[in-house]
């Protein structure tokens, strides 16, 4: 049988007030893949580990098929968990270690039956008698799944079981994992940092920051309309453009975005979504624009809804079936904190500061779903430190278009670009979308 888990308002904390989750509320429906995404130390194994029952929940309520399960020990549950360090028992065989978990429970029955049909459905018949010294990462991990999957548990709970493989594997894993788990039809939470996998793995996908739920919903979903620009910067690659912009609704003329030297002429009729910047007016908001929202051709190619700027080439990266150019456009970057982990930078302010109790109030600050965009951050640099934002972005430019390898592109050179307004995303100073309108749904055409 498999469950629903639900989390009712559920936080941790470890020191007396820093919650590392705070007030978390999901609801996992029977026979789900849910992906818990985030950056590292943003609390996701705390997740996992309170619905495991390993971790106790310092406030809120863990329900499982409707039940009150906060103090149920961790046996009771019968959920199976995979970790990223998996560990098998070195001196048992593959048919050893993946038996262990019947041999304890149901001492007495012979596990031979239930090993070797698990063995089948991990297509890994031929690995029984073999010691995990003898055996790739990749099968190890295999085994590791068949400890987990023997006992028929109710859910799973994967933490980043992925991770130490390389990328060929894991993708050829991932998908494994997938099947496996949808013709089991056992409920599943799965932990990643990686975007791609959490896209490619979940029915759905929560994104959480310091400890605070970002938003949560079908891959599409996320990506088509994330609610604030660190979901927005956090899904997808390249990673989305985000450029500082001005909103200028004159009563007499056309609505723009300005972007420091350039701007975005908002095509008329206005749109339901651009009418609605009219309030921005006079602010400074944050454009968000993913590769696929430009192209390059000159102002007389333009479709509808498309608008012309300029770019300078200042870097083209060739990736075989797609190039991604880097333009310089005169705009400023937006930068969005805690997309990394902590940087060492951060680590070396906290030093300066010096007391425990600043920093552990700018950390409570930071998890108390803080700002997600720092608008005012490059004035405070200082002198002799990179900007934050050249720092995040590393390449140069402030621009990413991806383009078909065909078009010859060279450092230096002036190209026409034209950006489709009907892909725009404008987010507020706090971060939060405010165009598309914040209850605009997907439309996702299925
Ligand atoms: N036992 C503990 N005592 C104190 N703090 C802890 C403990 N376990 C975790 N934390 C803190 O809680 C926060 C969340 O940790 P958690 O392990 O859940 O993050 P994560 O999202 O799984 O990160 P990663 O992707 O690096 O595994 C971190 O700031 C971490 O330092
Ligand atoms: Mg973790």
């Amino acid at each position: 049988m498999t469950r629903a888990i639900s989390l009712h308002h559920v936080s941790k904390s470890y020191t007396r007030g820093v919650r590392v989750v705070d007030r978390l509320s999901l609801d996992i429906a029977p026979g789900e893949l849910l992906v818990l995404l985030g950056p590292s130390g943003c609390g996701k194994s705390t997740v996992l580990r309170m619905i495991a029952g390993l971790e106790e929940i310092t406030d809120g309520e863990l329900l499982l098929d409707g039940e009150y399960a906060n103090d149920l020990p961790p046996s009771d549950r019968e959920m199976a968990m995979v970790f990223q360090n998996f560990a098998l028992y070195p001196n048992m065989t593959s048919r050893g270690n993946i038996g262990f978990p019947l041999r304890i429970e149901r001492p007495g029955e012979d596990p031979a039956p239930r090993v070797d049909a698990t063995a089948r459905m991990l297509g890994i018949e031929a690995l029984l008698d073999r010691y995990p010294r003898q055996l790739s990462g990749g099968e190890r991990q295999r085994v590791a799944m068949g400890r987990a999957i023997v006992r028929k548990p109710t859910a799973f709970l994967m933490d980043e079981p992925l991770s130490n493989l390389d990328a060929k594997l894991r993708n050829h894993l991932r998908a494994e994992i997938s099947t496996l788990t949808r013709k089991l039809g056992v409920t599943t939470v799965y932990v990643t940092h990686d975007q791609a996998e959490a896209m490619s793995l979940g029915d759905r996908v929560a994104v959480l920051r310091g400890g605070v739920l970002q938003q949560v919903g079908t891959p599409r979903s996320v990506y088509a309309l994330p609610r604030n620009v660190f979901v927005a910067a956090f899904i997808g690659t390249p990673r989305i453009n985000l450029l500082r912009g001005l909103v200028r609704a004159p009563l007499d003329g056309a609505m723009s975005i300005s972007l420091g030297r350039q701007y975005l002429r908002l095509p008329e009729p206005l749109s339901l979504d651009h009418q609605m910047l009219r309030v921005q007016q006079g602010r400074e908001v944050i454009v968000g624009l993913r590769s696929e929202a430009i192209r390059i051709a000159g102002p007389a190619a333009a479709r509808p809804g498309e608008v012309p700027i300029g770019g300078l080439v200042e870097h083209v990266e060739y990736q075989g079936h797609e190039v991604l150019v880097h333009f310089s456009t005169g705009s400023q970057p937006a930068v969005v904190p805690d997309l990394e982990a902590p940087t060492p930078v951060r680590t070396l302010r906290h030093r300066r500061e010096g007391t425990v109790l600043n920093r552990i109030r700018e950390r409570a600050g930071a998890l108390r779903g803080g700002p997600t965009v720092v608008l005012d951050r490059p004035h405070d640099v200082e002198p002799d430190r990179p900007a934050p934002a050249a720092q995040e972005s590393r390449l140069p430019g402030d621009l990413v278009v991806r383009t078909t390898p065909d078009i010859e592109l060279r450092h230096g050179m002036r190209v026409p670009l034209l950006v489709d307004l009907g892909h725009l995303f404008v987010f507020d100073q706090h971060g939060e979308r405010v165009s598309p309108l914040p209850a605009r749904q997907p439309d996702l055409g299925d």
